[in-house]
């Protein structure tokens, strides 16, 4: 199972050539470093920004003080700066809107989105929607955007979404999830400063954590995945295996929350690039249904999709294995998939989150209709495996009994 270390020995390519033409999204820039939110007024001038910026967040994120801090540097800086601060976790397309009306009353040169995946996909939807005419809703799904938005820098303050380097906003229509996918809202610029996610809670911290890894390693197994998206997707998964426990276990270790803070924006890349599979199908059904947070329910379903998946991306599947330091060396292909999903059920359990579906108070009767709800509202053409009721309804059994 050291194909890839012998491979380097040998000289021979590390994977085979891949005839498809990739395309590779990404920010403008990536600044990344300790303390590196001071670096936010020269990112600012970077985009051109001369006298105005805008600070969008929300209350709890406002009442960490970073806010504060990122507003007394850019004036400091000379820049006229207001914060608002009435954005909200899984946003109502309606509280996008109000926001945006506040932005353009200001005519902010620069937009800026201090928080976590929902005030980052915020920002991208208030920056567009100075471009854009119309309202928010007329750009519900895939690259209905027609031209970029103002400049928008996103700081995040979680280790997770990876909102910070992505084309996607989700938002809330009628209690119902959407997503707008545009390469016009991936922020200019990601300053990704791992201090800001020093005081993150232990539970919200593994489940941002898992979120990151669910995005790497359903990356990996879709068909949209290119040499580049898997050598990140393997990147963030080893990180995420090394720190995430430190981080969950001793908050203010900085060497875990650096790590982990990058582990998740190097995750976004492939997220960005190869979409997710339908682990973020049922993610994105039974969170709002059952109110499970987006990366608890992404964490709780990566194990079964791998196994679900494991027959058609088996080597993919054993190499996570070897990335995350399993000796897989007396076993098959299909043995190494496996235990790469055992892993990953086991580091779930070590972060204090419940692997199954039962422990979450979803009843069992409701299970068909998740199914269904999955792949009609979120389908995956994307998937190696072509998705129906009833292969999904299986990975929702095994999901509820916590069966690998
Ligand atoms: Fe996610």
């Amino acid at each position: 199972m050291n194909k890839r270390r012998e491979c380097i020995m040998s000289s021979t390519p590390l994977f085979p050539i891949f005839y498809r033409t990739a395309e590779l999204y990404m920010p403008g820039k990536i600044v990344f470093g300790l303390n590196s939110l001071e670096r936010l007024p020269k990112e600012v001038h970077f985009l051109g920004g001369t006298s105005r910026a805008l600070i969008l967040t929300d209350k709890p994120v406002r009442s960490t003080g970073t806010p504060e801090k990122a507003l007394e540097l850019l004036k400091k800086e000379g820049f006229e700066t207001k914060v608002y601060d009435d954005l909200e976790p899984e946003p109502r397309i309606e509280i996008v809107e109000k926001a945006a009306s506040f932005a353009k009353s200001f005519d902010p040169e620069v937009i800026i989105g201090i928080g976590g995946g929902s005030v980052m996909d915020s920002t991208k939807l208030v920056a567009a929607s100075f471009t854009n005419p119309g309202s928010l809703k007329d750009y519900v799904g895939p690259n209905l955007l027609k031209r970029r938005g103002r400049p928008t820098i996103c700081i995040p303050t979680t280790a997770g979404t990876g909102s910070e380097v992505t084309q996607y906003a989700v938002f809330t229509i009628d209690g119902k999830k959407k997503t707008c996918a545009s390469p016009y809202i991936i922020p200019d610029v990601a300053l990704i400063d791992p201090m800001l996610t020093l005081t993150l809670p232990p539970p919200v911290t593994a489940g941002c954590g898992l979120d990151a890894l669910s995005h790497a390693i359903e990356s990996l197994i879709s068909t949209e995945a290119t040499p580049i998206t898997d050598e990140l997707a393997y990147l963030a998964t080893r990180l995420i295996f090394n720190y995430l426990k430190r981080a969950y276990y001793k908050p203010n270790d900085v060497e875990a929350r650096y790590y982990m803070s990058m582990a998740a924006t190097i995750a976004g890349i492939p997220l960005c690039n190869a979409r997710m599979v339908v682990g973020h199908s049922i993610s994105q059904t039974i969170g709002p249904m059952y109110k499970i947070s987006h990366g608890i329910s992404c964490a709780i379903t990566l194990p079964y999709i791998m196994k679900f998946y494991a027959p058609v991306v088996s080597e993919k599947l054993a190499q996570i294995a070897v990335v995350i330091g399993e000796d897989v060396s007396q076993l098959s292909l299909k043995e190494a998939a496996l235990i790469s999903a055992v892993s990953v059920k086991r580091l779930l359990e070590e972060v204090g989150i419940p692997s199954s579906l039962k422990s979450y108070g979803v009843p069992k009767d409701m299970l068909p209709k998740l199914a269904e709800d999955s792949i009609t509202n979120f389908p995956r053409p994307n998937s190696p495996i072509e998705l129906n009721k009833d292969n999904v309804l299986k990975i929702l059994e095994w999901m509820y009994e916590g069966e690998i």
